[in-house]
């Protein structure tokens, strides 16, 4: 398999597009808006952006539910401006790789208005539908009585969010309702939805991230199922867009790197880990279910980090070679990073994400710390996720620089704390988190031992409230990444050899003395 150049360096930066940046007016950020700001993220050192879907949609699940793929939103603008994304992106060296919501589409997508049809036609068997109203099947969600045709369609997350039928592996043979994934009709959606992908690539696209990756297809093999079928993504993909990458939504990286993605997440749901580092406890967004103990990058010192550094080294040996881990800042469906933390317990936090191997994704804003905001109304689906979703906070104008519409027309509230960061005062104050996240990812990018395939090795996995210390490599250049998050001093003894200060915090290194203030963090070359 071959992995493009330009993931060896890669730093994405994630854009929830109706909240970014307002060109004209109407309160939601739009495409153009996406052109005029590429200057900055640019300037970040990031050199691939993922887009939140920007597709026609009734915006019953902020996009997430597309009525058509081949056509970007009106609000947001028209495939022309994000034709024009791809080639401005080109020309500041940076790729665009767009969301591609594979699983489901909106219940206005023409193909379910079909399907919803008592006559049978072509987009019959386009979705999941029982025979006869009255069945169902324990194993997943089902919406009834919602169309004259006869059966209950099954959905993938909201009611208006039908799965698309890729086929059950095996299909069950007492519910003829399920189709095996090799049925003509399953073979035509999975041809449908690389259209869709091939109709992007061929006008700029880079790749994309796919919603919901891991459960395209169901039944008892439903893992052998998912396999065959990205793999057969892939392997197209290989042979008519080599530099093009797929980037999975699994958070399992051993299982969706074998299964053909390049890049996926270790987050919130599957693996620990994650939510154990940076999202437990006060740091998860209210009612959030992803419950854990206290998270490690805590002053309190309560929690400890071993979960997330062994998890880490076994995603890492699993897909050495084929494909890259991302421990992102955060996303559109979690808790803002910031949550709970000041600015200096974030640096502490990004020397450890902008150090660690794979691929880092930085969500909008969390270059700047903004914070979740508490109180506001669901918008679009976004229920607890919806704090985590306001506008950009570009300056200190109206409507913090995002819009020039009335406040009450913004897509969102801006963040009212007086407070809030701004990217106008962060520019110009050289301690600044902003200024701080260029200079760790100036760093990795200068640093192959710090990037993507530079080895991994845990020396201290940071036992409750402990430092975590870590040591990346590539040959004979070495860096040691030593952080103590916890609001008390520490010491730790390693048999380690330090030739380089490169960033360092409150730490201190005598003959393999490792001595830590409190919120201390450090990176050595060895
Ligand atoms: C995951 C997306 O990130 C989330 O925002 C969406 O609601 C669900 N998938 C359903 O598409
Ligand atoms: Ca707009």
């Amino acid at each position: 398999m071959h992995t493009p150049e330009w993931l060896k360096d890669a730093v994405f930066y994630e854009i929830y597009p109706q909240t970014f940046y307002d060109t004209n007016g109407d309160g939601i950020g739009d495409l153009p808006g996406v052109i005029e700001k590429l200057d900055y993220i640019k300037s970040l050192g990031v050199n691939a952006i993922w887009l939140n879907p920007c597709f026609e949609s009734p915006f019953q699940d902020a996009g997430y539910d597309v009525a058509d793929f081949y056509k970007v939103a009106p609000r947001y603008g028209t495939n022309d401006d994000l034709k024009k994304i791809f080639i401005e992106a080109e020309k500041r060296g940076m790729k665009i790789i767009l969301d591609l919501v594979a699983g489901h589409t909106s219940i206005e997508h023409p193909w379910f208005k079909e399907s919803c049809k008592p006559q049978k036609n072509k987009y019959t068997n386009y979705y999941i539908w029982t025979n006869t109203w009255g069945e169902g099947d324990p194993n997943y969600k089902f919406i009834n009585g919602y169309a004259t045709r006869e059966g209950n369609f099954m959905i993938n997350f909201f009611y208006c969010q039908p799965a698309l039928n890729y086929g059950f592996s095996p299909a069950d043979p007492e519910k003829p309702w399920q189709l095996p994934p090799d049925h003509p009709d399953c073979m035509a959606v999975r041809e449908e939805m690389r259209n869709i992908m091939k109709y992007w690539l061929d006008m700029g696209a880079a790749g994309f991230r796919v919603d919901m990756a891991s459960s395209l297809i169901r039944g008892e093999d439903a893992e052998g199922g998912i396999v065959e079928l990205w793999q057969d993504y892939r392997a197209w993909m290989e042979q008519e867009y080599p530099e093009a990458i797929l980037v999975a939504e699994w958070s399992h990286p051993d299982k969706a790197i074998n299964a053909g993605f390049h890049i996926d997440f270790m987050v919130h749901f599957n693996l620990p880990g994650y939510t154990s580092l940076f999202r437990s406890e006060k740091y998860r967004v209210p009612n959030s279910p992803f419950a854990g103990e206290t998270s490690y990058f805590d002053k309190s010192g309560e929690g400890g980090c071993r979960l997330f550094a062994d998890e880490l080294a076994e995603q890492l040996e699993a897909t050495s070679g084929k494909g890259y881990v991302s421990v992102p800042t955060g996303n559109h469906d979690i808790g803002r990073i910031r949550q709970g933390r000041s600015m200096d317990e974030l640096k502490c936090l990004y020397t450890c994400l902008f150090t660690l191997p794979g691929v880092p994704f930085i969500y909008y804003g969390d270059e700047i710390g903004m914070d979740y905001v508490t109180g506001l109304d669901s918008k679009e689906g976004g229920y607890n996720r919806t704090g985590s979703r306001t506008p950009m906070q570009w300056d200190a104008s109206a409507n913090a620089g995002f819009s020039s519409a009335d406040a009450e027309q913004l897509y969102l509230p801006i963040d009212p704390s007086p407070e809030r960061p701004l990217v106008s005062e962060q520019e110009n104050d050289a301690d600044s988190l902003l200024n701080y996240t260029r200079k760790l990812i100036k760093l990795r990018r200068e640093t192959p031992a710090l990037a993507s395939d530079g080895t991994y090795a845990t020396l201290n996995s940071g036992e409750k409230g402990e430092p975590y210390i870590y040591k990346r490599s590539i040959g004979d250049d070495s860096y040691i990444i030593a952080l103590n998050p916890a609001g008390k001093s520490a010491e730790v003894k390693l048999d380690a050899v330090i030739s380089e200060e490169i960033i360092v915090s409150g730490v201190n290194v005598k003959d393999g003395m490792f001595t830590f203030e409190p919120g201390s963090y450090a990176i050595y070359r060895s």
